[in-house]
């Protein structure tokens, strides 16, 4: 039986870590897997109910009641939450604090741990998160931590938003970057930080398709 590969990409909020992953699993034919669409999923559950994401407690009890499922349409990863497809609302900057808030709460990690772990282990895949290369795939044949400076990530997801018709400052984007940087990497549970046997890719000096290139090239290297 042909070996699965896995590719975990990690790194900071804005890295291009979304962009660039969809775009190399196209290329190589693996399916990509957003698991931060998972903490936002959970998140966007802890805001419809009125629920403060940072309350431990209030954010666990809620696990037993949902259910948060993945499925892939033409290649297009969905995120369901109790069924209904969240995949858009999950987009918006309240959904990112409230992902960021549930993402500390080791009981949220440890609900989403099996559904991303099911998935490596029966597809070719490249999984972009926090803690894929450390935590949920440490056995993953490439590990890449992607970053950049959080001016540039910052321009970057304030050109998309403002893309997709959101009314955003700038400021305000630069500001909720640098907290989400803050929390995600400062947390107790699997803090943001590149694995031991990971390749740091900055993509600060490069555009998009340079990115592109430069990721294919690393997981080329390490699968040949
Ligand atoms: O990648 P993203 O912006 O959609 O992630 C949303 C939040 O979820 C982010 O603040 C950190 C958290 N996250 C995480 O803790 N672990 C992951 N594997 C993916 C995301």
């Amino acid at each position: 039986m042909k070996e699965i590969i896995n590719v975990a990409i990690d790194g900071p909020a804005g890295a291009g870590k979304s962009t660039v992953a969809r775009a190399a699993a196209k290329t190589l034919g693996y399916i990509y897997v957003d698991t931060g669409a998972l903490y936002r999923a959970v998140g966007l559950n802890a805001l419809r109910n009125g629920i403060a994401t940072d309350d431990a407690e209030a954010v666990g009890a809620t696990l037993g009641s949902i259910t948060v499922e993945l499925k892939f349409e033409n290649g297009e990863q969905q995120v369901l939450l109790n069924g209904e497809n969240v995949s858009s609302e999950i987009r918006t900057p309240d959904a990112s604090m409230a992902a960021s808030n549930v993402s500390a709460i080791p009981a949220v990690r440890a609900f989403l741990f099996d559904l991303q772990r099911d998935i490596a282990a029966k597809n070719d895949c490249i999984m972009d998160g926090r803690d894929i290369g450390t935590v949920v795939l440490p056995d993953a044949q490439v590990k890449i931590f992607l970053t950049a400076s959080p001016e540039i990530r910052a321009r970057r997801r304030y050109d998309e938003l403002i893309e997709k018709g959101q009314q955003v400052e700038f400021k305000d984007v630069l500001d909720d970057l640098i907290k989400r940087d803050y929390n995600d990497s400062h947390r107790e549970v699997a803090p943001l930080r590149p694995a031991e046997d990971g390749v740091i890719v900055d993509t600060s000096g490069l555009n998009l398709e340079e990115s592109i290139n430069k990721v294919i090239e690393v997981i080329e290297e390490k699968t040949k």
